[in-house]
């Protein structure tokens, strides 16, 4: 590439929850190429061991850094608890996930000190929100829920469905009963149910979108590295790639990008 501030970002997910997280970045940096790739192949990340996480996060690291992209975003709420340290080091340029700066927004937001996260049973299981925010303010009262469902409701399209609707009411009462007045969507599938979500918690309490904080620190870490994309004439560029199916990437992202997506590209990420 000519130009490495023109290069794009690479942006990523066990499926195809990340798109959220690219909606944003899309919203915060309009200029910038992305490519993103969905591990739909294997989704979901959420019921699997730290050491397979770790694994798959490695061969989609190697498939990005082949696009020669600029900074990666682990757009997964599971791999970036599990992953994303243990392979920092291994990556040439600036990567960043999803969890810090959820958790960062929700430490200043909060009034009452209650902190509700949602996650996957691995993202709850590590324990990583609830030891971050504690780090920022030792007195933050946390209760984390495992929500292991919504997964496979969003990636059934059932964004807004009665199913949904009880299911959420099942998981989210205990938060409401515990007064919570944030609550992290920790998981980058999750604000497609913002919705639903929002109905049952009630509108008083806020609710963090990882993908809008995380788009907001990706926007200063590339102009703290003078890496802000510099030939603004030509559009931006997006690319997208799946392990599996790559068509339904493309429907289910003209849904959470509102785009039309002409192609996604099918990659064997066992080869990585
Ligand atoms: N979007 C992923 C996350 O943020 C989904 C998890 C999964 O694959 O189970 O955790």
């Amino acid at each position: 590439m000519e130009n490495y501030s023109d290069a794009p970002i690479g942006v990523f997910d066990s499926g195809l929850g990340g798109l959220t997280v690219m909606r944003e970045i899309m919203r915060c940096l309009p200029d910038e190429n992305i490519i993103y790739f969905g591990d739909t192949a294997r989704v979901p990340y959420g019921s699997k061991s730290r050491d397979t996480i770790i694994h798959y996060v490695e061969q989609i690291l190697h498939y990005l850094e082949e696009q020669e992209v600029k900074a990666i975003v682990v757009a997964c709420g599971t791999a970036s608890a599990y992953a994303l340290e243990a392979v920092r080091h291994k990556v040439s340029v600036p990567i960043l996930g999803v969890v810090r700066p959820g958790v960062r927004a929700a430490a200043a937001i909060t009034k009452n000190g209650k902190i509700g996260v949602i996650g996957t049973e691995a993202s709850v299981k590590s324990g990583l929100y609830e030891s971050l925010l504690h780090k920022i303010n030792p007195e933050l009262k946390v209760c984390s829920v495992a929500c292991p469902l919504f997964v496979p409701l969003v990636e059934e399209g059932l964004w807004r469905d009665e199913i949904t609707t009880l299911v959420a009411k099942r998981y989210l009462t205990s938060l409401k009963e515990a007064g919570v007045d944030t609550l992290i969507m920790g998981c980058t599938h999750y604000p497609l149910l913002e919705e639903t979500i929002r109905e049952v918690m009630g509108s008083e309490v806020r609710l963090v979108n990882i993908g809008v904080e995380t788009a907001k620190v990706l926007s200063r870490i590339l102009s703290e590295r003078g890496i802000t994309k510099k030939t603004l004439d030509a559009p931006p560029v997006y690319r997208f790639s799946s392990s599996d199916a790559p068509e339904k990437l493309c429907r289910f992202g003209e849904y959470a990008l509102s785009m039309t997506i002409p192609e996604a590209v099918r990659i064997s990420i066992e080869d990585y």
